[in-house]
């Protein structure tokens, strides 16, 4: 396997960890989670999301979150948007870029969106047109590419085609999810070979949910087939509330602990990055998910008691 020496992780901790949480997260602690993720060394931190309150309480304080956050220059922060509603509220709050989030499953497009996958890709076209004309960065996001909850199997041509559509709606990047973390390294690889048939790998992204303990195998295995841009969160928090079962993301400490340790330039600060897992997680009132993280903060406990 061939794989690059140098990687992008777009951290999704602050945005699909703290979406799941049963209780919400205060403000403050959302606000220093983002600012350490970014001063630890994170190119991209996705900062929350501008859907309707409603369906997700815990991220309702989105704008609160970008007023207080103090932006450090070189790093990004996109928010998710589903709708022109959701875009107008995060101009406001000045992003300079945003994600729309589809899915290959017509049963998740449903529950997650309340529109089958057509009227997703109509209810974006304007946000992609509009972001476009701001000079925002868009990044799409297709989920359940290796199995849904709703309905199991998904045909690879329909990622392929939801991924495609996004493209030609002008998105700058795509993500493809394993929102209940089921695929194996097999079976993404054998994905992205067919994705690269159809769009540039270069501007595809990996998203791979960790509920089966695969998201480190299934993200490198991408990077086998010539990906460079992966998605990871903090200790591995994460889930979404509309898709059943499923756990929290790759934790970014394993991702970055594998990459450094084979070559793969990352960028990020693994001690800094850990100290930031901790610091959420004595926030959150439990340990990481996340294997490199428990390691090395049992290290240090083990340190300090000498
Ligand atoms: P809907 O009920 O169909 O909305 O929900 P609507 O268009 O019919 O509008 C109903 C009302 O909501 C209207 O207000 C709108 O103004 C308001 P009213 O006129 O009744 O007073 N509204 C909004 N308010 C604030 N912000 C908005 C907004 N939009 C409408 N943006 C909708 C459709 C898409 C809004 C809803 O289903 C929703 O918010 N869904 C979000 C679901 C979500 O956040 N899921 C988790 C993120 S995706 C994920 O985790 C997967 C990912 O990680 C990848 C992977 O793992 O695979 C990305
Ligand atoms: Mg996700």
């Amino acid at each position: 396997m061939r794989l690059p020496d140098e990687v992008t992780i777009v951290e999704v901790g602050p945005r699909d960890g703290l979406q799941n949480e049963p209780d919400t997260v205060p403000t403050e602690v959302k606000i220093g989670l983002i600012e350490r993720l970014a001063d630890a060394g994170l190119p991209v931190v996705e900062a929350t999301s501008f859907v309707h309150p409603r369906w997700v309480p815990q991220l309702a304080d989105a704008a609160e979150v970008l007023a207080g956050l103090t932006r450090r220059a070189g790093v990004r922060y996109p928010v998710l948007v589903p709708n022109e509603t959701g875009l107008d509220r995060a101009l406001a709050a000045e992003v300079e870029e945003v994600a729309v989030f589809g899915a290959a499953s017509e049963a998740f497009s449903q529950a997650n969106i309340n529109r089958t996958i057509a009227e997703s890709l109509e209810m974006f076209a304007p946000v992609i047109t509009r972001a476009k004309e701001h000079g925002l960065r868009v990044r799409g996001y297709v989920s359940t590419v290796c199995g849904c909850p709703y309905q199991g199997e998904v045909p690879v041509d329909d990622v392929v085609r939801v991924t495609a559509s996004l493209f030609e709606l002008g998105v700058d990047e795509v993500s493809v999810g394993d929102t209940i973390g089921v695929g194996t390294p097999g079976q993404v690889a054998e994905l992205v070979g067919i994705l690269g048939e159809h769009v540039l790998l270069d501007r595809l992204a990996v998203h791979m949910h960790d509920t089966f303990g695969q998201g480190l195998a299934n993200t490198l295995a991408a990077f086998g087939e010539g990906v460079h841009i992966a998605d990871a969160s903090a200790g591995g928090l994460g889930g979404c509330p509309f898709a059943p079962g499923a756990t929290g993301n790759l934790a970014t400490e394993d991702l970055v602990y594998a990459c450094e340790g084979s070559g793969i330039h990352t960028g990020v600060d693994l001690p800094a990055l850990i100290d930031t897992t901790q610091w959420v997680h004595e926030r959150l009132g439990r340990a990481p998910a996340s294997r490199v993280a428990q390691a090395a903060i049992a290290k240090r406990r083990a340190a300090e008691s000498d």
